[in-house]
């Protein structure tokens, strides 16, 4: 009857082993020790504050120096372009006049989305070059129906003084010449950041 209860101390041993061995790994997270929790205090992340900016964007189409270049032109007879491709580097000026203080540039493109009628799509980083926001990005993507009144886009992140950023952007056309087809366009941004 002994024998049935004897377990040798090797096996007793081999056993807790087993046992430790399958419910340690998961504990001790060697299997993640490519992720650490980070100090948001030391990151300076700290107060979120919401900033408007409010600057005029420059669709300059035409002349010797485009600012936006078509890249690929639609493949359709459609009448919303659809299809189109336009790649921008988009002066950002604080007054409507293209002669007024740059604060920084729209990289990127927007394309035509829209079969049904002129919706783009916007895909852009505002880099910015002045003072303290120099260097610095918040990236906007949305949707953009030209001839209505107010368009919102949305901030997706950001970069420098706009880690971590979200928002939103509403924009109305201020000028749009139908000869040249250059635009303004004013933009309202609130930004959510540290
Ligand atoms: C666009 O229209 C032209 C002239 O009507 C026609 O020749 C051409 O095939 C059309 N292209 C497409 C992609 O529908
Ligand atoms: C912005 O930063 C760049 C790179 O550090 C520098 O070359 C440039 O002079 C700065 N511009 C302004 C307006 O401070
Ligand atoms: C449109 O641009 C043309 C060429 O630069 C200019 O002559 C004309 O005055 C502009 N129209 C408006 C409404 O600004």
């Amino acid at each position: 009857m002994a024998r049935v209860f004897f377990i040798s101390p090797f096996y007793l041993s081999f056993f807790i082993f087993l046992i430790f061995s399958y419910v340690a790994i998961p504990i001790l997270g060697d299997e993640y020790s490519y992720v650490k929790q980070a100090d948001p205090k030391k990151m300076g992340i700290r107060k979120e504050k919401l900033s408007h900016f409010r600057f005029y964007w420059h669709d300059i189409v035409s002349g010797p120096n485009p600012s936006s270049i078509q890249v690929v032109a639609s493949p359709t007879n459609s009448t919303t372009a659809f299809g189109l491709i336009n790649m921008i580097d988009n002066p950002l000026t604080i007054g409507p006049k293209l002669s007024s203080k740059m604060v920084g540039k729209a990289q990127g493109l927007y394309t035509s989305a829209s079969q049904e009628e002129i919706g783009l799509l916007m895909i852009m980083n505002f880099a910015f070059t002045d003072g303290k926001y120099n260097g610095s990005t918040f990236t906007v993507l949305g949707r953009n129906t030209v001839f209505s009144k107010v368009r919102e886009m949305s901030v997706i992140g950001g970069s420098g003084l706009f880690r971590f950023a979200k928002g939103y952007v509403q924009v109305k056309t201020y000028t749009f010449n139908t000869t040249t087809k250059d635009a303004t366009v004013e933009y309202n941004a609130y930004v959510l950041h540290y």
